[in-house]
């Protein structure tokens, strides 16, 4: 009993990520459970001035809401293509900074921005890191509604088992760009980028979940304390 739980985690990881952002920058606001600690911390400092000037960049149409009911003064990607910072969740974290993201559906939006981010601080639990990509979750995949269901037999015979996500009421699920999204488990990834390479060279496939090369920081937090893992 006690000690502390994986919420408690995810708001350390976030606290000490926005220890990263400085008033004037222009910061990507992560989907998510655990993003949606740093946002709440964002706010707080900005309601105390202790960050003036900063202009959000939310990653999808939820944390947008959530962004501007907290008070923080957002901008677009259009207006400001380059980002100072951005923190965000992952579903599946390795040791090489690769990362599956998407669990929340918000997968191309999140990687436009963090591709336009000159620093992407991934914020995660101790549960979410893994030896091998895949091990943890499956890779969400997103496409395009217009035969949307020819690529589940692409994507098994990648050597994915492949489910359309769903809504509760078994709806399909739609991203904020009215996609669909396939969840593919390959298991364990031997060649993440090999994989990424694959499932991008097929009309339709709009993005998926694996975030390789991006993070340029990882901070995991543990019941051990708290790790920061910067790539080389
Ligand atoms: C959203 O699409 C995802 O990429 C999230 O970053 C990921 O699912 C992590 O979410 P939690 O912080 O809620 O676990």
């Amino acid at each position: 009993m006690g000690g502390i739980n994986t919420a408690k985690l995810k708001e350390q990881a976030a606290h000490r990520a926005v220890e990263f952002v400085q008033s004037g920058m222009i910061v990507g606001l992560g989907h998510g459970s655990t993003a949606l600690y740093a946002v709440r911390r964002i706010a707080e400092l900005i309601r105390s001035r202790v960050l003036q000037n900063i202009r959000g960049v939310p990653c999808s149409r939820q944390v947008f809401e959530d962004a501007r009911r907290l008070g923080i003064p957002l901008t677009t990607l259009n207006r400001n293509p380059i980002i100072d910072l951005t923190i965000d969740g992952a579903d599946e974290v390795d040791g090489s900074l690769n990362l599956i993201k998407g669990g929340g559906g918000a997968l191309l939006r999140e990687k436009i921005v963090a591709q336009a981010s000159l620093c992407e601080i991934i914020i995660v639990d101790e549960s979410k890191m893994s030896e091998v990509l895949g091990t943890r979750c499956a890779v969400p995949v997103e496409v395009a509604p217009f035969g949307w269901k020819t690529h589940i037999f692409s994507l098994e015979k990648l050597g994915a088992d492949v489910k359309s996500r769903r809504n509760s009421d078994e709806k399909l699920f739609r991203t904020d760009q009215g996609n669909v999204i396939l969840d593919a488990n390959f298991g364990p990834i031997n060649d993440p980028a090999k994989l990424a390479a694959d499932l991008k060279a097929r009309a339709g496939v709009l993005e998926h979940g694996l975030f390789i090369g991006i993070a340029t920081d990882v901070i995991v937090a543990g019941k051990g304390g708290m790790r920061h893992i910067e790539r080389d």
